[in-house]
């Protein structure tokens, strides 16, 4: 099918992925009309073995190589210098590619058997929260692609870990699941974080040029409000943005976790709905949650949803950079 030209929906590790024959210009430009995706904005390159990523990357800094080979396959894209047979339409222009070898035996399997790189993007409409389950993909892309592959739910649920290796230090562009610290660790130098890949505002020329655009986002209004360390602050916050829609006569929803759901219980009462994202104390699984919490938002009928926070540590990082873009933020103010 990909062979064939076609767009095929996939699973990875992270999230679902769209996934077209990166050599294939035509089908690749189908890739962005599908989605709706801003021409501007490019894909990732998928590869199945450390050979794949010579057919696409003019030359590999050493630390990237070493990186690579510890890393993958795994939820980490690595950005390099980019082979001139990669269609620009792949790399929206950029003289860069971003590079990745899921760990995912059916992303695996289908890259070996269409003997080609699949330049994939997540297999979503633009700007809405990445599909982590098949369901996700038929309700975004139904009629617009030829294929889903159902792998059930996708198994950490945010997208990978994005450094960028054409700068030196390198740079995060997107906090995923691959951390940042054990990066530092193989490659034996500092990444840079700026506040930009932690998800605040817009610099004037973003990093990676999909930073610019709205993302992850339900249609419904999402107010985010900030962990700064404090539970029963950040409780209070939640209460009193939830008390003050529901006095407005608006449907507010929660989305809280198992250590905060019984704090809104009378809230609930009086006609807030709740839904816990999982426990404060794995993360991981809040994240794995996190894409369909999103768009559970959109399907119960509710005018407004506050999202509690959560710390930056590890895949907190990730979690915190896509509740920030998805959400208008409210630091804690009680
Ligand atoms: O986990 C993932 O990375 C998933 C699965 C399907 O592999 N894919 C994914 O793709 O999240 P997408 O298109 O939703 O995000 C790709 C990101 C965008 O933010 C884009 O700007 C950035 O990668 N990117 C791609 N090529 C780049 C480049 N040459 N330089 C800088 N950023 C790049
Ligand atoms: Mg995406």
């Amino acid at each position: 099918m990909v062979r064939r030209g076609g767009l095929v929906a996939f699973p990875t590790e992270t999230v679902y992925g769209l996934g077209a024959d990166t050599f294939n210009e035509a089908a690749v430009l189908g890739i962005f009309r599908a989605k709706g995706r801003p021409p501007d904005n490019p894909l990732i390159v998928h590869i199945a073995s450390m050979d794949d990523f010579w057919l696409v990357a003019r030359s590999v800094p050493e630390s990237a190589w070493r990186l690579a080979e510890r890393a993958w396959p795994g939820p980490l894209t690595i950005v390099v210098p980019r082979d001139p047979r990669v269609p620009r339409s792949v790399t929206a222009g950029l003289d860069s590619v971003a590079v990745r070898m899921p760990a995912h035996p059916v992303a695996l399997e289908l890259i070996k058997a269409s003997e080609t790189p699949i330049a994939a993007p997540s297999a979503n409409i633009s700007g809405r929260p990445s599909p982590t389950r098949a369901e996700h993909v038929v309700s975004d892309l139904c009629d617009r692609i030829d294929l889903v592959i159902d792998g059930g739910e996708t198994f950490m649920g945010v997208e990978s870990t994005i450094i960028d290796f054409t700068r030196d230090p390198p740079v995060l562009l997107r906090p995923g699941p691959y951390p940042v610290d054990k990066v530092e660790e193989i490659i034996g130098s500092k990444v840079i974080v700026t506040n930009q890949a932690r998800g605040f505002g817009e610099a004037d020329r973003p990093l990676a040029p999909g930073m610019k655009y709205k993302h992850y986002s339900p249609d419904t209004p999402l107010v985010l409000v900030e962990y700064t360390g404090d539970l029963e602050e950040l409780v209070e916050s939640v209460r009193s943005h939830v008390a003050r829609a529901l006095k407005e006569g608006k449907r507010p929803a929660i989305l809280a976790s198992d250590e905060t759901r019984s704090r809104y219980r009378d809230l609930e009462e009086r006609g807030a709905k709740v839904l816990s994202m999982g426990s404060r104390r794995s993360l991981a699984v809040v994240a794995r949650r996190l894409y369909h919490g999103l768009r559970l938002v959109d399907e119960i009928g509710v005018d407004l949803a506050v999202v509690e926070g959560y710390p930056e540590e590890g895949i907190g990082l990730a979690i915190m950079n896509r509740l920030r873009k998805a959400a208008m933020t409210f630091p804690v103010t009680t």
